[in-house]
């Protein structure tokens, strides 16, 4: 295959990944802490879509994620079936410290399964934990959820950065 645009560099790899949650549970935080090592603890509520590339190195093959990000309100989402569309990896956000966030989970499964295909790495996230404090839902808890829904699971914390990258990297190796 001949492109203009190819850098000649072997094989590239493209996967898109969608990040999925109720409103002010960190999924923005956690993109940007990802792809460009940043933290913002008065971030506004996203309204539409953004999305981020992040190359990383497996296995000596450059792999780049093309990350989505989307708001957690419904009244802020675009179009969700064009969210979804090619999405090979997702990571479904809950808050730690808020369980309603963690009891919208399975809505947010059911709505991931309605747009995508079954073999998409799925990895449920419990994040905020660095507000070990005031938290509201257990490990245990998170753990068995994933565990009955077929999913990875990691806490992490945006803020102090655990675990945001092994989260992503698990996801997109999964992939690959
Ligand atoms: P929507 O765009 O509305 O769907 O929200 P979101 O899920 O993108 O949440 P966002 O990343 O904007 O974060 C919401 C709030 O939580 C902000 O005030 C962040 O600073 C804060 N926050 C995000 N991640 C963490 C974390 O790991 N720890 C703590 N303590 N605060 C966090
Ligand atoms: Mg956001």
């Amino acid at each position: 295959m001949s492109s203009s645009d190819d850098e000649g560099s072997g094989e590239e790899y493209l996967f898109k990944v969608v990040i999925i949650g109720d409103s002010a549970v960190g999924k923005s935080n956690l993109l940007s802490r990802y792809a460009r090592n940043e933290f913002n603890m008065h971030s506004k509520a996203t309204i539409g879509v953004e999305f981020q590339t992040q190359s990383m190195d497996i296995d000596g093959k450059e792999v780049k994620a093309q990350i989505w990000d989307t708001a957690g309100q419904e009244r802020f989402r675009a179009v969700t079936s064009a969210y979804y569309r090619g999405a090979v990896g997702a990571l479904i956000v809950y808050d730690i410290t808020r369980r309603t966030t963690f009891d919208s989970v399975g809505r947010w499964l059911e709505e991931l399964n309605t747009h995508s295909d079954t073999t998409v790495a799925r990895m449920l996230v419990g994040n905020k934990c660095d507000l070990e404090n005031i938290r509201d839902v257990s490990v245990e808890e998170g753990k068995s959820l994933a565990e009955a829904e077929g999913l990875f699971f990691m806490e992490t914390s945006a803020l102090d950065s655990t675990n945001v990258k092994k989260a992503f990297e698990i996801v997109i190796r999964e992939i690959y």
